[in-house]
This record gives structure tokens, C-alpha cells and sequence, in this order.
């Protein structure tokens, strides 16, 4: 499979259902996907979860409607030629009914970046990964299954050996993300302090190693 960096690449992670969860597909964000994500921006915009490329300039993690979503996207493409920022939309793969990039209705969003800033993911020590489930679909594993399939690519694919581990983050008070680590993989690891004026909560660290 190509690596992020070199274009054009194609990347599909597939996922097959599991209980009452759907078939996943994961593959990188298309203009296609905007308006669903504009919708449910509209039904809750997360602050946590999405993550916009550090170079677009505009306040937000998630685009709240079209003209948002043009520089939005454009910093996700940026991301997977740059290597620097690589995002995943999960789609539904069970309610595909055509074509891609048409088929699948939105169901989260998986992001690797690096936690340090710079360079490519894979070629520092210690990644970071964030994430993100689809109202409707909440509730059914997605998060942790697609958490899980990310994980296993960018070891894969990107580690050669260099990075080490993955960082996973949360609030603490936000406890179905702190599920959505043990389930995915990746185990507690230490209290991240609150550290006013940069975060204001405590947190949880949990890391998920190379095998
Ligand atoms: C956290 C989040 C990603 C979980 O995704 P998910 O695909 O629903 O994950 P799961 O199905 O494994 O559910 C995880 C936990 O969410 C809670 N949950 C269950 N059903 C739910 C529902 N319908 N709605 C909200 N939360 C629900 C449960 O505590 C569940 O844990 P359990 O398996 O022990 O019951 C999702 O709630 C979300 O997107 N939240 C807002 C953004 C966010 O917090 N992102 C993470 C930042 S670190």
C-alpha cells in the first residue's frame, strides 16, 4: 500500500460487523462527505474529537457549513500529502447503496497526528490518535472498532520501527471515551493534570505500544 506523502494513493481500511455494529469502511475525507458532516456539526458540534489541520487558520474543529468545510477539507488533503495529519472518515459500509464515494452514510472520524508537532506521523516516537462517532451511530462500538483497525494500519504502515507507541487522550469527565480506550486497545497509562491557561480539565493518558 502506498504511504502517506506519495501521491495519489488509495487507502481503505474494511471492518466487518460484529453485533450490532454495521460493516465499517475507513478511507480518507471526500468533498462527497461534506454535507453530512455539515449536518451533524449541526446537531452537536463537538469540541473534542475532530481535529483540523494546524496550518488552516480558522477556529474550529469541524466545518458548520459549506464554506467551512472547503478550507476543512483542503487541511485534511494537506494532512495525507504531507503526511503530517492523517484523518479517517467512517462510513457505514453496510447502507451502501452505490457507487464510492457516494455510498455510506457518516458515521465518525478517526485522526493521527503526531504529538509532537511536525513531520510525518510514523517517524516520531509517539503519535497521537483522536476520534469522533456520528450521533445516530453512537453507542454500537464504532469508536473503538475504528480506533482499533487506524491503530493496526499506522503500526503497520507507518511505524517502521520508530514509533513507538500511540497516545490516547481524554477528558476525564468524559467517561465514554475512557470505554471506547479500553475497548479499542489501548490502556490507562497516567493523570494527565490540568494545566490552566492550556487545558483546563484532567485528563486521562492511555498508550497503546508497537507489539
Ligand atoms: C466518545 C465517543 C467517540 C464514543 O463513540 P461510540 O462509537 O459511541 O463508542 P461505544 O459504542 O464503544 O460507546 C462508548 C461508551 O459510550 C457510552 N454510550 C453508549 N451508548 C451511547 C449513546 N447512544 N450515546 C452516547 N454515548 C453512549 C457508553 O458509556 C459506552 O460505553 P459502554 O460500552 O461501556 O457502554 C462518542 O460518544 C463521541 O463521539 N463523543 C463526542 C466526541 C468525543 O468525546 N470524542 C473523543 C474525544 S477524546
Amino acid at each position: 500500500m502506498p504511504a502517506p506523502g506519495s501521491m495519489p494513493f488509495v487507502i481503505e481500511l474494511r471492518v466487518p460487523a460484529a453485533g450490532e455494529r454495521a460493516a465499517l469502511l475507513l478511507r480518507p475525507w471526500l468533498a462527497a462527505d461534506m454535507p453530512a458532516l455539515v449536518t451533524e456539526m449541526g446537531r452537536e458540534y463537538p469540541a473534542r474529537g475532530l481535529w483540523g489541520h494546524p496550518e488552516d487558520p480558522h477556529d474550529y474543529t469541524g466545518p458548520r457549513d459549506e464554506q467551512e468545510a472547503v478550507p476543512w477539507l483542503a487541511g485534511q488533503d494537506q494532512g495525507w500529502r504531507n503526511g503530517d495529519w492523517l484523518t479517517f472518515a467512517v462510513l457505514d459500509a453496510d447502507m451502501t447503496d452505490g457507487p464510492a464515494p457516494a455510498r455510506g452514510s457518516l458515521a465518525g472520524h478517526v485522526a493521527l497526528k503526531n504529538r509532537e508537532a511536525g513531520g510525518r506521523v510514523g517517524e516520531k516516537e509517539t503519535a497521537e490518535i483522536g476520534f469522533w462517532t456520528a450521533t445516530a451511530h453512537r453507542g454500537r462500538g464504532v469508536a473503538p472498532a475504528a480506533v482499533r483497525a487506524v491503530t493496526a494500519w499506522a503500526f503497520d504502515t507507518l511505524g517502521a520501527g520508530t514509533m513507538r507507541q500511540i497516545m490516547l487522550v481524554h477528558d476525564v469527565d468524559n467517561p465514554a471515551s475512557c470505554r471506547v480506550a479500553e475497548k479499542a486497545g489501548y490502556p490507562f497509562s497516567e493523570l494527565s493534570p490540568a494545566r490552566p491557561p492550556y487545558w483546563f480539565t484532567d485528563g486521562h493518558i492511555h498508550l497503546r505500544t508497537a507489539e
